[in-house]
C-alpha cells in the first residue's frame, strides 16, 4: 500500500520550517488530556523537543549515529518518504503516553495540542491540534495496535519528489529501522535515560527492575531494557494555526484545517481576525 506519490506538502509547512530555523527554537509545549475514573478530565502540559517531521532522515544524524546504525547491521532507511506529521521521542512510562492511549493497557484520549513560540525575528505562535499516537513497542500484546498506528501514519506519508513508489529502494523502508534511527539520534547518555527508574515514581521507592538506574550510557541500539521504554510519538495534525505578531499594526491569524478527502486529504485555509 504505497502512499499517494502525488500528495503535496501542507501549505503551512515551508512557513513553519522557516520560522523554526530563524528562531532557533527546538522545543514546544505539548498538551494532552488526562482521564481518571470518577474524576473530571484535566489538561496536562509539558515541554518536549521537536524531532522534525516524520520520518527523521538518517542523513540528519550525527556521523557517529550513522556509523552505529551501519556497524550494528540496522542500516539506514532510504530517504524516500516525508510527511507533515510532527515527531517527538518519549518514554512509554511517562504520563503523556498513557494519556494518549499509547501504553499497553490503556484506552486514552488521543487529542493533543502542541504550541510553539518562534520569538527571535519571527514573533509567531503556532498551535498544532490533532491526534497523538506512538510507535516503537516491540511487545507482542501491542502488535495489533502498533500495526494500526503504522497504517494511520502511513496514510499521511508521501513519496519524496523523485522517489519511485514501486522501486526496490522504497520497498526496503522499514518501521523498526525508523524507530532505531530516532533512538540512534540521541546521545548514548540520552539513550541511557530510557533505563532510568520509572519517571514520576517516588525516589524513596526502589526501582522494580534492578537494571533501571540513573546515568547509564547505551551504545547498543537494540538494548532491550532501553528500547522497551523508547517510543516515537507522532502528531497527526488536524488543525494548524498561526498568530503572527511580527507587525503589531497588522497582526495575522491563519488557520489550516485538514480535510480527509480521498486518499491524500487536503488543507483548507482561512484568515481570521486575530
Ligand atoms: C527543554 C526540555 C525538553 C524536553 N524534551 C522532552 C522530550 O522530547 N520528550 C519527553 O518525553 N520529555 C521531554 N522533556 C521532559 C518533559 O517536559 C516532562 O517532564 C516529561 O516528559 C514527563 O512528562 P509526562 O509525565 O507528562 O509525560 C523535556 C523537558 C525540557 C525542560
Amino acid at each position: 500500500m504505497p502512499p499517494q506519490p502525488a500528495a503535496a506538502a501542507a501549505p503551512w509547512r515551508a512557513l513553519f520550517l522557516s520560522g523554526l530555523e530563524k528562531s532557533s527554537a527546538s522545543s514546544f509545549t505539548l498538551s494532552t488530556i488526562a482521564h481518571a475514573p470518577g474524576k473530571p478530565a484535566v489538561p496536562r502540559a509539558r515541554t518536549v523537543e521537536f524531532r522534525g517531521f516524520f520520518p527523521k532522515p538518517a542523513s540528519s544524524l550525527h556521523h557517529s549515529a550513522i556509523d552505529a546504525l551501519k556497524a550494528q547491521n540496522i542500516g539506514l532507511n532510504p530517504e524516500v518518504y516525508e510527511s507533515d506529521l510532527f515527531s517527538i521521542t518519549t518514554d512509554a512510562r511517562m504520563g503523556k503516553v498513557g494519556q494518549i492511549g499509547g501504553s499497553s493497557n490503556g484506552e486514552g484520549d488521543e487529542a493533543v495540542e502542541g504550541v510553539f513560540w518562534f520569538d527571535e525575528g519571527v514573533k509567531t505562535q503556532w498551535r498544532v491540534r490533532g491526534r497523538g499516537v506512538t510507535v516503537g513497542s516491540g511487545k507482542e500484546e501491542d502488535a495489533g495496535r502498533e500495526r494500526r498506528v503504522q497504517e494511520r501514519i502511513f496514510r499521511r506519508m508521501r513519496l519524496r519528489e523523485g522517489a519511485d513508489g514501486v522501486s526496490e529502494e522504497v520497498k526496503g523502508w522499514e518501521w523498526e529501522r525508523q524507530v532505531a534511527t530516532y533512538f540512534a539520534s540521541h546521545t548514548p547518555a540520552m539513550r541511557g535515560s530510557y533505563k532510568n527508574p520509572t519517571p514520576g515514581t517516588p525516589r524513596s521507592q526502589n526501582p522494580s527492575n534492578p537494571e533501571w538506574k540513573l546515568n547509564q550510557k547505551v551504545e547498543d541500539l537494540r538494548d532491550p531494557v532501553a528500547r522497551e521504554n523508547f517510543r516515537v510519538l507522532v502528531i497527526l495534525p488536524e488543525e494548524v494555526e498561526t498568530l503572527d505578531l511580527s507587525n503589531p499594526e497588522d497582526v495575522r491569524r491563519t488557520r489550516w484545517t485538514f480535510i480527509e478527502d480521498g486518499e491524500a486529504g487536503r488543507w483548507q485555509e482561512i484568515e481570521m481576525w486575530p
